[in-house]
């Protein structure tokens, strides 16, 4: 054989090699290429020391601050992990998409934009001011399910005959997305309930202009205990990863949310995922996602990955600092950001 001819076996033996490597790694990146960027983002963020951890709810000042976790979940269900994905943290804010995926799944996707709205509030989660504005200068459901009065209006459109009826319900579907039996942490339950005046203020609020059609302090207390179910990174990742793969659970394959309902929740999640800062979080990383003042963010490659971070300090907005960091960097290096495609 000439050296020409073995030339162009050696060409076409090394695209069939790279082709196959492309074809087995649909989803950002082959195993390497995603275990380097995970390692690549912890090293980088691991001493970072910005950021403080929330402690208007008292149980969550006394996190370690030092819990830093990155989890990857591809749609087809492979995982990849770097750092610390065996502590656990409440799920805070997080839980608020999956109350709207399961409302969306109990009344269809028209029952959250009539009812609450899907639009940005451009203020912080917590605002009062928020609702007052969308009330008297809009005139009705101009907010979202992902800021605290949308959120407790969300909680209180779940269906179910009693209070304990609606949140087995309700944690038997988080569960679901997250592929294990979730529970909630206690503690933080408790501090939150001694501590929530300003959302029960929020729930009555919602109930006085009707968005809330009974039992306002019911439903921000079954809002405060999902908000303290107790979660690791892998358990966001697998949630993130539900989002990901059209409602499917990659991991169990239980179709957990109908696939229509999707496009609806990721976009909200991409209006409000990060509350005041979310535009500048699409900016940088083009991904639907959400955040917790536990320090857990969830974010989505549609088709390709749900990626979780686990970090406690947060920055001015209530986000944790290395968490976006991190998903940022990962994302960007596997190509997830669903904007940035090469031009043809
Ligand atoms: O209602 C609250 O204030 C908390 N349970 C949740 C707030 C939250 O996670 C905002 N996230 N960045």
């Amino acid at each position: 054989m000439n050296r020409r001819i073995l030339t162009v076996i050696c060409a076409a033996l090394l695209g069939l090699v790279l082709s196959v490597g492309i074809v087995a790694a649909p989803q950002g990146g082959n195993d390497a290429q995603i275990n380097a960027a995970l390692q690549a983002a912890y090293a980088k963020y691991k001493d970072l020391k910005e950021g403080k951890n929330a402690d208007y709810i008292p149980a969550l000042a006394k996190v370690n601050s030092n819990i830093y976790g990155i989890a990857l979940v591809t749609a087809d269900g492979k995982v990849y992990t770097a750092g610390d994905i065996k502590s656990e943290v409440s799920i805070q804010s997080i839980s608020k998409v999956f109350t709207m995926a399961k409302v969306m799944e109990e009344q269809g996707a028209a029952a959250i934009e009539k009812r609450i709205g899907v639009d940005p509030t451009g203020m912080r989660f917590n605002s009062i001011v928020a609702v007052e504005f969308a009330q008297k200068l809009l005139g009705g459901p101009e907010i979202n399910p992902l800021v605290n009065p949308g959120a407790i209006t969300a909680t209180s459109m779940l269906a179910g005959a009693n209070r304990n009826a609606i949140w087995k319900s309700l944690l038997g579907f988080y569960s679901d997305c997250a592929g294990r039996s979730l529970g909630i942490n206690k503690e933080v339950f408790k501090s939150e309930s001694d501590t929530n005046q300003r959302n029960q203020a929020i729930g009555y609020l919602m109930y006085a202009y009707e968005f809330i059609k009974s039992e306002p302090l019911r439903a921000t207390d079954i809002y405060t205990e999902q908000c303290s179910v107790s979660v690791n990174a892998k358990d966001l990742a697998v949630m993130a990863a539900t989002l990901a793969n059209g409602g499917k659970n990659p991991a169990s394959k239980k179709q957990v949310i109908k696939p229509e309902n999707i496009p609806g929740i990721l976009a909200v999640m991409s209006i409000a995922g990060l509350y005041d800062d979310s535009g500048k979080w699409l900016y940088h990383s083009g991904l639907p996602a959400k955040s917790g003042v536990g320090g857990g963010i969830i974010a989505v490659s549609p088709g390709k990955f749900g990626i979780a971070v686990i970090s406690p300090p947060l920055d001015a907005a209530g986000n944790s600092v290395r968490a976006q960091k991190a998903i940022i960097d990962i994302s960007n290096a596997l190509g997830g950001n669903p904007f940035a495609v090469k031009p043809k």
